[in-house]
């Protein structure tokens, strides 16, 4: 139920859309004046009264039935109470109706929406620096697909440029297959380090790797193959990590792959009288848009990132006809996607305005010393095992019996680094701490994870007691009032996190609804209660676990049955 909408549908304010009446009611902090508010110091100027005068007149009007019981107009402010009984009945038969779909919709319509995210360095380390990109496109992923969009996963691997030339170099004078097969991306890292050191004293190397790239390009055999075996030895490594995140993608074509596709667009700029030469170099100018110029080719004719992401971005317009393209890359490069949006606006693609940068801020460690193997480098696999392994030592000291316990602290760890950087409003910066991230009483996944269980065992005592979970003719009390209200708002808060694209928000609601129905479960007796009361409450208990479930799993995080 739409109470916002339902609410405007029968409010007629002259002079105001539905529309704009539905997005001005809110929800009051203080529920003690009504379940929903409407300001209506934004008519005065419309209606030409009052606001107390409008509230008042509109308060006479509203039609008040089973749905909203009371109206009541105080200060300008429209106050309306929710028939509690109808407002039970209506969350609980429809999350007993939608179960695992409970919270999505239709509404996408199949749209494609490209989500760009991860796009990890292929032999560069897959640190705690690509969390953030990761577990946001990720969970977006779920969200668009959830609201029946039809998203497409892209990892643009970054798999191309000179330094795939100097690792080259590195591993034929000082690799060998056993070390790299064996030591995977860290090997490669390690190699690619010790070129740099090598060059400073021997700049002559600098001139073997451009060799080496270039005869990448031209597909040279064996460089070639030495290039796709670094790839492959990278997607193994990263593959683990993305399976332990639940992340997925449909296409892993990376820079690399426009190889091919970059002459269209320099020569569609040339001839649209875009590109202009300075200092040998080919670049559009940007300046009347305050902003730096757009290099298209540097002085030797090679490529840059924001050519090879100007032809990507007309391949994805070419192959999926997106409604959106989202990019999900650090604050660092706003100035990159502002430039190369721009330049296409520039060449007459009207579908510019759809590309979006879902930006977001850093992530470091509270102790940033710990599990930095080489300079510092902190790797993403490190700080998850880290984590797991802290979660199975409190889960142990907990609960010593508890079967699975390695399972269960799977999900925990892994739970609690995602949660941790899904939490806050994405552009903020955020310092990651493991106590923090495990507190089984903060804001975080294991105390939703707890909370879960918490339900499902009083759900399988109740099982066993052969009760049975249903509605009763009772209006609810307050603490089941405030948590069923709060579990009718999932779908609107699924819908909020993929307009704004904030997971944060889903992140939030679920310490929400966790904290009403843990002060439900202390306030409220479920198994010992009468009957129907019994009945009613386990009803709430099996919604609430749903739609966490639905919830978490949005967010790539699962739920151990006992904990
Ligand atoms: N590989 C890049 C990096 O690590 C991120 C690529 C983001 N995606 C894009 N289309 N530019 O910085």
């Amino acid at each position: 139920m739409d109470y916002k909408r339902y609410i405007a549908e029968r409010l007629k304010v002259e002079g105001v859309s539905e529309e704009e009446i539905a997005e001005s009611v809110a929800v009051p902090p203080d529920t003690e004046m009504g379940d929903y508010a409407l300001p209506c110091f934004r008519f005065a100027k419309t209606m030409r009264k009052s606001p107390v005068q409008i509230a008042q007149e509109l308060q006479s009007r509203y039609p008040v039935d089973g749905v909203i019981s009371e109206v009541s107009a105080v200060n300008g402010y429209l106050n309306f109470k929710v028939d509690r009984k109808a407002l039970a009945r209506d969350v609980l038969t429809r999350i007993s109706d939608e179960r695992e779909r409970y919270g999505a919709s239709a509404t996408g319509g199949g749209k494609v929406i490209c989500l760009d995210y991860s796009s990890v360095n292929i032999a560069k380390p897959f640190h705690i620096g690509h969390l953030s990109t990761t577990v946001l496109g990720g969970a977006l992923y779920r969200i668009f697909n959830y609201l029946g969009y039809r998203a497409i996963g892209i990892n643009h691997l970054g798999d191309y440029g000179t330094q795939f030339g100097k690792l080259i170099s590195a591993y034929k004078r000082w690799g060998n297959k056993k070390l790299v097969e064996e030591g995977g991306i860290r090997a490669l890292n390690e190699l690619y380090v010790r070129f740099h050191r090598e060059a400073e004293q021997h700049p002559e190397l600098e001139d073997e790797a451009r060799a080496y790239f270039k005869q990448i390009e031209d597909g040279d055999g064996e460089c070639l193959a030495l290039f796709d075996w670094f790839k492959e030895l990278t997607l193994k490594d990263v593959n683990k990590v993305y399976e332990r995140l639940g992340i997925k993608f449909d296409s892993y074509a990376g820079e690399s792959f426009y190889q091919d596709k970059m002459q269209p667009v320099v020569d569609e700029l040339k001839q649209k009288g875009l590109l202009q030469e300075s200092r040998g170099a080919q670049i559009v100018d940007l300046e009347a848009y305050g902003m730096s110029p757009c290099i298209i080719l540097k002085s030797d004719g090679s490529s840059l990132y924001a050519t090879r992401d100007m032809a990507a971005a007309i391949y994805r317009k070419n192959t999926y006809d997106f409604e959106k393209c989202l990019y999900v890359v650090a604050y660092q490069q706003n100035l990159h996607f502002k430039q190369f949006f721009k330049v296409l606006e520039l060449m007459g693609k009207e579908w510019a305005k759809d590309l979006v940068h879902v930006a977001y801020g850093m992530v470091s460690l509270e102790d940033g010393a710990m599990s930095t193997r080489k300079g510092n480098v902190i790797f993403l696999e490190d700080v998850i095992d880290q984590c797991v392994e802290k979660a199975y030592r409190i889960i142990d000291e907990k609960n010593p019996s508890l079967e699975n316990k390695a399972d269960v602290a799977e999900k925990v760890g892994v739970g609690a680094v995602v949660f941790g950087a899904l939490y806050n409003s994405k552009i903020k910066d955020i310092v990651f701490s493991y106590d923090k991230a495990l507190n089984f009483d903060g804001e975080t996944s294991v105390y939703v994870q707890y909370t879960c269980a918490r339900a499902a065992s009083v759900l399988s005592k109740a099982a066993a007691a052969g009760y049975n979970a249903k509605l009763c003719g009772a209006e609810p009390c307050p603490q089941e009032f405030e948590l069923l209200k709060a579990l009718g708002g999932f779908p609107d808060c699924v819908r909020a996190a993929a307009v704004a694209y904030e997971p944060s928000y889903i992140a939030r609601y679920c310490v929400e609804v966790a904290q009403k129905f843990n002060k439900f479960y202390l306030d409220c007796k479920i198994l010992g209660a009468e009957d129907d009361v019994r009945a009613f409450r386990l009803l709430i208990t099996k919604a609430t676990l749903t739609t966490l479930r639905n919830a978490l799993g949005l967010l790539g995080i699962g739920v151990p049955e006992k904990m």
